[in-house]
């Protein structure tokens, strides 16, 4: 996959991409993420970016040249011209079905917000998928950027050590609706806590039984909501 990211803080994603699982995916080419400076293609002598909004209010908007120039000479720069992502509290919220959708992408192009939005134009112009990391607001897409690259990576093939490993998360493959539950590893006591003897018996039906109920445990104290979801999953 490749994945460009336009950004007015491309050194954001220096320390990032340089470590663990991304690092490791990038130097053995499984991704490559390229950062551009949407500052590159401001138009006047100050290289402004951000505009006050007409009809008043607080804070600055993005305009609509310099992003509008950016991500066409970007989708242009390669092949095939990808499939264009804008981060913002305004779009769908992210989940792991959507990370799945957008990893089956050859090349995606994150944009990047900041100030208080978008001029509505580079929507109407651009139509962007509109990506969406929680219902807070962050002081710019950057993070949400990388939430996303993080969610989809992980899922390309050969990333992982363990081929099975991203399949077995909460809200993949056999857990689609599913927290996922305890999870232990050497002592086999500290402080008075044992680790369930179930887990050290070696039977692996029984093991693989007592997830199951653990994790639908978990996800029923604590997210109802969820439930909700693996019952109309079943009924399907
Ligand atoms: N930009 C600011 N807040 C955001 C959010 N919650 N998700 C995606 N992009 C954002």
């Amino acid at each position: 996959m490749r994945c460009d990211v336009l950004t007015l803080f491309p050194e954001m994603f220096t320390g990032y991409l340089g470590q663990s699982v991304l690092k490791r995916a990038i130097e053995r080419g499984l991704v490559r993420i390229e950062c551009h400076n949407i500052r590159d293609w401001a138009k006047d002598k100050h290289k402004s970016v951000d505009d006050r909004p007409y009809g008043g209010g607080p804070g600055m908007v993005l305009k609509v040249e310099p992003v509008v120039d950016c991500v066409e000479t970007v989708q242009q720069a390669a092949q095939p011209v990808g499939h264009l992502v804008m981060l913002t509290p305004q779009g769908q919220r992210l989940n792991q079905a959507a990370a799945e959708r957008l990893a089956r992408h050859q090349r995606l192009i994150l944009l990047c917000g900041r100030y208080e939005g978008f001029d509505e134009r580079i929507r109407d112009i651009l139509a962007p998928e509109e990506i969406s990391v929680g219902d807070y607001v962050l002081n710019g897409g950057e993070v949400a950027a990388m939430v996303v690259i993080d969610a989809v990576v992980r899922l390309l093939p050969g990333v992982l050590g363990d081929e099975q490993s991203s399949a077995r998360d909460s809200f993949s493959g056999i857990n689609r609706h599913l927290l996922e539950g305890a999870q232990y590893t050497r002592p086999r006591e500290y402080r008075g806590y044992r680790v369930p003897e179930v887990l050290l018996s070696g039977n692996h039906e029984e093991i693989a039984a007592w997830r199951q109920r653990e994790s639908i445990a978990r996800t029923r104290r604590r997210r109802a909501d969820l439930m909700d979801e693996n019952r109309a999953a079943e009924d399907d």
